[in-house]
């Protein structure tokens, strides 16, 4: 309550309308809902907002200007079987596919005839909101429209974002996002930890070239990326510690975790009769929107199906084609559902999921218990993250078939545990002193009330990496230790010298 009288205050006094640029560069579309999402509130709440990216809405938005970036959802698309690839390996298996995708895409949009357009018509911005995804070149437009940019990190406060804006992240008790680790980390866990921390470092550390390299082929004088980071007015994190574990912040870190979530609203009239009237509830199962359930190997596929004929509720299965052999009757598919509205519904009992962040969010703020089957990145932390929390079974895509998905239905179904912790959960998500959004809507128009908010830096990310980790003290010290040691030494040695050869000199005599 008192919440939304401060906005509005704000929103009176300072809340001119602003022009603010979207820059979605990147085609996953679990990125793209979260920029969207923000900017049509930012619209909605009377700004003029541009969104530059590969999926421009289908249905006009009120203060809402769509740039359409062609190419990149193509060049995607054409990638989309490492998906599967990076479901076999360790943490860093497919880091280069992605990192190739990224940079090809980003290359697209420094490229793209739309952008310089834009950037021709003269439109002044004053803040740009950007999806971070390891695209360091596109920092440029902060520069080249001398405003103000703030990256969503679209997987929450990890080490993708939190060196823009030198946000400290410890290895001893901070897991890489994608290691399937808890907190509290064995000695072993905490050494693969910090090894794949540094491996991760020097694959940025890679990748930044190239980023450069990009910069150098589309601009004269071309800055580098580390003044660009001057740029970056603060990160608005898709984190919170409800799904996240504690970690800290500097204060243009922004947890915002859970902003895309809307309230489930009443479903098409179809679908509302078949939830209302599941007297045994209702399971959903979809692998999202990268990993479609189409791709799972055809025998496993029918594994599924014979588990799920075995239960007594109704399944709703997200599979992208008009034909799934061997339906049972209990099965409903679609191409496409309502994810949020269905998850809202009293009768939903489940949630089979691959474990994206989003998906994990939209569990946990309706508090639905989720059985998690992870696929690759991130997801491979998500889901033991929810295990932990006590709402969730993983079951991994190998070892998937009719037995252990029998048994894992049957654990999370019929025992009550999961649902009292999901609600558990869920009401830590919502006892907020704001709502997400508000709080992401705030920080936005904060950044553009303060001209890029510059007192909220710190120097932590621009310092070299042996500074910030004071390693060249700690080599003084060191030095300076062993000098001293070596004079003391020396001089030690030197008297009992003197006295050892005094006292044989004695004996002899
Ligand atoms: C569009 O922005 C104007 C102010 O620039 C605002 O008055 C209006 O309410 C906005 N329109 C909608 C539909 O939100
Ligand atoms: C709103 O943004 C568009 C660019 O998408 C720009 O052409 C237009 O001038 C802006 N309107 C105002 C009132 O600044
Ligand atoms: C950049 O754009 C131009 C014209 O749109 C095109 O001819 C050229 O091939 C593009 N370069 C790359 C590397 O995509």
């Amino acid at each position: 309550m008192w919440s939304k009288v401060i906005l509005f205050v704000f929103f009176v006094n300072y809340g001119n309308s602003a022009n603010i640029l979207g820059l979605y560069f990147h085609a996953g579309k679990s990125h793209h809902i979260l920029g969207e999402m923000l900017l049509k509130e930012l619209a909605r709440r009377g700004h003029n907002v541009t969104m530059a990216s590969p999926f421009p809405l289908k249905e006009p938005f009120p203060n809402y200007t769509d740039i359409h970036l062609t190419g990149i959802l193509e060049d995607q698309i054409a990638r989309e079987s490492m998906f599967m690839k990076m479901n076999k390996g360790h943490a860093l298996v497919g880091v280069n596919d992605v990192l190739e995708l990224t940079r090809a895409q980003t290359e697209l949009t420094l490229n793209h005839t739309e952008m310089a357009k834009l950037l021709k018509s003269g439109t002044k911005f004053d803040v740009i909101i950007i999806d971070w995804f390891m695209n360091g070149a596109i920092l440029m437009y902060g520069k080249l429209f001398n405003a103000p940019i703030i990256p969503i990190a679209s997987h929450g406060t990890t080490h993708l974002a939190n060196y823009i804006v030198g946000n400290p992240a410890p290895p001893s008790y901070i897991p890489n996002a994608m290691l399937p680790f808890p907190p509290n980390m064995t000695f072993f866990q905490r050494m693969v930890n910090g090894l794949v921390t540094i491996a991760y470092n020097v694959v940025g550390h890679t990748n930044a070239k190239y980023h450069q390299a990009l910069l150098e082929k589309y601009f004269e004088n071309a800055p580098s990326l580390d003044e660009l980071k001057d740029t970056v007015a603060l990160v608005l994190s898709n984190g919170h510690y409800s799904f996240e574990s504690p970690r800290p912040f500097v204060p243009n870190v922004i947890p915002v975790g859970g902003f895309h979530v809307q309230k489930a609203r009443k479903l098409p009239t179809d679908l509302q009769k078949y939830m209302d009237e599941a007297k045994h509830g209702v399971v959903y199962f979809s692998l999202g929107s990268n990993m479609k359930s189409v791709l799972l190997p055809k025998e496993k596929q029918q594994q599924i199906l014979k588990a799920f004929a075995k239960i007594p509720h109704k399944v709703l299965w997200k599979w992208e084609d008009d034909n799934l052999e061997n339906k049972p009757d209990n099965v409903l598919i679609r191409k496409w559902f309502p994810q949020n509205d269905i998850l809202g519904h009293p009768n939903l009992k489940l949630f089979i999921t691959h474990g994206g962040l989003l998906s994990t969010i939209e569990a946990l703020h309706h508090g639905v218990p989720v059985l998690g089957i992870p696929i690759f990145g991130d997801q491979k932390a998500n889901i033991p993250n929810a295990v932990s929390s006590g709402y969730a079974v993983q079951l991994e895509l190998a070892d998937l078939d009719e037995a252990t998905l029998t048994k894992a239905l049957d654990e999370i179904l019929t025992n009550p545990k999961y649902q009292e912790n999901a609600k558990k959960r869920s009401q830590l998500l919502h006892d907020q002193p704001m709502s997400p959004m508000d709080t992401a809507v705030f920080w936005v128009e904060h950044v553009i009330r303060h001209k890029g908010a510059p007192h909220l830096r710190n120097l932590g990310s621009y310092l070299p990496w042996y500074q910030y980790l004071m390693l060249d003290v700690a080599l003084f010290v060191v030095l300076f230790l062993l000098v001293v040691v070596g004079i003391v030494g020396f001089v030690i040695r030197k008297i009992c010298g003197c006295c050892c050869q005094r006292k044989s000199k004695e004996k002899r005599e």
